[in-house]
């Protein structure tokens, strides 16, 4: 087979399916071969360029004039003609948020909405973020065994997403389905009875989103992001406009929960997996937020990122033509060898762990970052104190198959509550 920039395309670049096993248990792994072959290859299957390389990912998002983020939100898999049905049915019309929006429309609406994200301001809410954590703990700590993500790893980022945005904190169950279905009909290849199934939970969303919006609307002086979003396109409807809120409304209810909840799941799983790392995070506390870093470089929950070329360009070595789509695989950039020593080990005393992709980099660069880590501190902190003899349980563990978010679909952990530091002195 030929690329479309008529180069022949390699047999380990047309055998490449990010939706097979091998790159859903380990993106960063099953991207060696480019890493150190062909860092910028065609893959047929999905119809992009694939990037690998930590210095030519960079390179890419440091450029967003010529790598456009238009597609960041585009259905990877086109829907089948029944599931464009049921999205038409809801009057579905995702479109630009922040993300998937270009310059210079996308500067001048970041800018006016910065302010949440100051230190302060998100420092306001770690008290609730920790009392979350403990009230989810106080339910599981006599019992000596619990699936995290079920008793808490969605359900806590996701109730402070909401307070942080402002949304009544109501349907938690539903809104948790909403965002696997979302996941999935961006990022994933559902086959064609579940496209229809995906479509129908994305419609929903979709309308509900709208319905909280209308109702935010209404009242003038709430509290969080979504309402200052409302605000600002009162003042200023030419620069937050109204299918912005609209769209907006459905994305972040997702990238700020579920990112974060799978990235504290990646967390503990890395962290339990090695015990003399975990009994070092529970004598000296004061590592956590390093860790928490590394955890993100190592294994983080976002883990490729797309990009379409607006003229034809090279990138590593290879001509990607105008209109080319991209996915760059950040997981194997921070894997790296060429920006990471021993880029596989997980490293707490890592001096640039926080030079990651996982985050982005450059002007989209992730305005969440700093809630979704104080998130993962707080979780490490009360875990350490109060359950430091936790241990990973053996077990396989599954992912929802898809290109970008990655995180264990459930993670079972076993402790003797007998040897609880609050039980032996209460
Ligand atoms: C953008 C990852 C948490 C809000 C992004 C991007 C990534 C990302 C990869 C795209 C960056 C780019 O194109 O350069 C993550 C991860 C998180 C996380 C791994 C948790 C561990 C959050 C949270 C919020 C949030 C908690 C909200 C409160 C946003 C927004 C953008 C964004 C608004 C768009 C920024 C722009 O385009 O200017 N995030 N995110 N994220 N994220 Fe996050």
């Amino acid at each position: 087979p030929m690329a479309p920039n008529g180069c022949p395309v390699s047999a380990q670049a047309a055998a490449f399916d990010p939706f097979d096993s091998p790159y859903q248990l380990d993106p960063a792994e099953a991207l060696r071969w480019s890493r150190e072959q062909e860092p910028v290859f065609y893959s047929p299957r999905l119809g992009y360029w694939v990037v690998s390389r930590y210095a030519d990912i960079k390179t890419i998002f440091r450029d967003n004039l010529t790598f456009s983020p238009s597609i960041a939100l585009e259905k990877i898999t086109p829907a089948s003609r029944e599931a464009q049905a049921v999205l038409e049915r809801y009057d579905y019309g995702m479109n630009r948020t922040l993300v998937n929006e270009d310059e210079p429309a996308h500067m001048a609406r970041r800018r006016e909405l910065l302010e949440a994200f100051t230190p302060e301001a998100l420092e306001a809410h770690a008290p609730m973020v920790r009392r979350l954590v403990r009230e989810k703990l106080d339910a599981i700590v006599e019992r000596g065994r619990a699936d995290l993500v079920a008793e808490m790893f969605w359900e806590v980022p996701l109730t402070v997403a909401l307070h942080f945005l402002g949304v009544p904190e109501e349907d938690m169950e539903q809104l948790r389905r909403f965002s696997v279905a979302h996941t999935l009909n961006t990022w994933g290849r559902p086959s064609p009875e579940q496209q229809v199934e995906v479509a129908e939970g994305v419609g929903k969303f979709w309308q509900y989103s709208g319905q909280v919006l209308k109702k935010m609307q209404k009242q003038p002086y709430g509290h969080g992001w979504m309402y200052d979003m409302i605000e600002k396109n009162r003042q200023k409807p030419d620069v937050v406009t109204d299918n912005y809120l609209h769209s907006m409304m459905m994305a972040i209810i997702v990238a700020a929960h579920e990112t974060t909840a799978l990235a504290t799941a990646n967390a503990f799983r890395q962290l339990l997996s090695r015990p003399a790392v975990w009994a070092e995070l529970c004598a000296n506390p004061e590592l956590i937020p390093a860790a928490a870093e590394e955890c993100l470089r190592h294994s983080g929950s976002v883990v490729a990122w797309r990009r379409i070329a607006t003229r034809e360009v090279e990138v590593g070595g290879v001509t990607i033509p105008e209109g080319g789509k991209i996915l760059m695989v950040t997981a194997s950039a921070n894997h790296d060898p060429a920006h990471f020593e021993n880029p596989d080990e997980l490293d707490i005393y890592r001096d640039n762990a926080v030079d990651h992709l996982t985050f982005g980099y450059g002007s989209h660069q992730c305005m969440g970052k700093n809630l979704g880590r104080m998130e993962m501190r707080i979780f490490l902190e009360e875990f350490t104190r109060r359950l430091p003899h936790l241990e990973l349980e053996e077990q396989e563990f599954t992912f929802l198959p898809n290109t970008s978010f990655r995180g264990p679909e459930a993670l079972w952990v076993r402790w003797d509550p007998a040897q609880n530091p609050e039980r032996r002195d209460p």
